[in-house]
């Protein structure tokens, strides 16, 4: 599987076409899309919404926390900037977008590889097959409190025989299962096609964390979670109705928030 596509400007134009999408913007090479996105929203008040950025090559990915993203070619890598009005979420329910999105990644997935073994990770990993696909890097610039960036790392036709070392052996990518070549705008039409579907459910009122136990990698598990200086670990009852993770600690229900999972066992 060599060969890898390149995405055209016009390929992703057609997006503005059949998804929700206003605006798009296409970079054959930038530093990180989420970066892009962020000083987007700083420099224009009124910058038309849903936008997506698009970069063929990132050169300084960005991870939660301190992590970097590894943006190898055939993956995609975008940033989807989003108004809370505008996609019926308030912005105290923005933990919630990572978790949208990766059931959207979920779906667009099994629209391909439809026995794959996909899971989701709180709060925003999506694994296939026991590995990592794909990972969601959700900001809210202080500038702009009512609009979202949320970034997407997905793994679709890039190999990992030159990734650093420790992803060789914990990531995948959609074309490691399928054994095929994806067309990575295809994937990214059904992702947006997916993410505005279940937004728009979740607007009437039905919720797609329904659906979160089918997917939950860490249900049942005994989970250890970081949160700043300390570490509580304990057995994961799955997904409050806010996104918060539900911890099972010395007999007592907690919900956390946020958190870095530093193991699932
Ligand atoms: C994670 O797994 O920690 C989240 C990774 C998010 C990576 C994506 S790639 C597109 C967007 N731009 C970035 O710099 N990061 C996100």
């Amino acid at each position: 599987m060599t060969n890898i596509d390149s995405v055209s400007a016009s390929d992703l134009g057609s997006l503005l076409e059949d998804t929700f999408l206003e605006r798009v913007l296409h970079f054959v090479e930038t530093d990180s899309t989420n970066t892009r996105a962020v000083e987007l929203l700083a420099s224009d008040e009124s910058l038309t919404t849903p936008c997506l950025v698009f970069a063929e090559k990132q050169s300084a990915g960005r991870g939660r926390g301190e992590n970097r993203w590894w943006s190898a070619e055939g993956s995609l890598t975008f940033s989807l900037v989003v108004d809370f009005n505008q996609i019926g979420f308030s912005a105290q329910q923005k933990p919630l977008l990572p978790l949208l999105a990766g059931m959207a990644i979920v779906q667009a997935g099994e629209s391909l590889i439809p026995v794959g073994d996909f899971a989701l990770k709180w709060p925003n990993d999506v694994y296939l097959a026991g590995r990592k696909l794909a990972g969601v890097l959700t900001e809210v610039p202080s500038q702009a409190a009512g609009q979202a960036v949320i970034g997407v790392g997905l793994n679709v036709n890039n190999q990992f025989a030159s990734a650093p070392e420790e992803l060789k052996a914990t990531c995948i990518a959609l074309a490691d299962r399928s054994g095929m070549m994806h067309d990575r705008v295809e994937v990214l039409r059904t992702f947006l096609q997916r993410f505005e579907t279940l937004m728009k459910s979740f607007a009437a009122g039905d919720s797609f964390l329904d659906d979160w136990p089918r997917y939950c990698l860490l249900s049942g598990k005994k989970v250890t979670l970081r949160i700043s200086y300390d570490q509580v670990t304990g057995i994961c009852r799955g997904i409050d109705p806010s996104g918060a993770l539900v911890l099972e600690v010395d007999g007592q229900t907690k919900s956390f928030f946020g958190g870095v999972v530093l193991s699932w066992e």
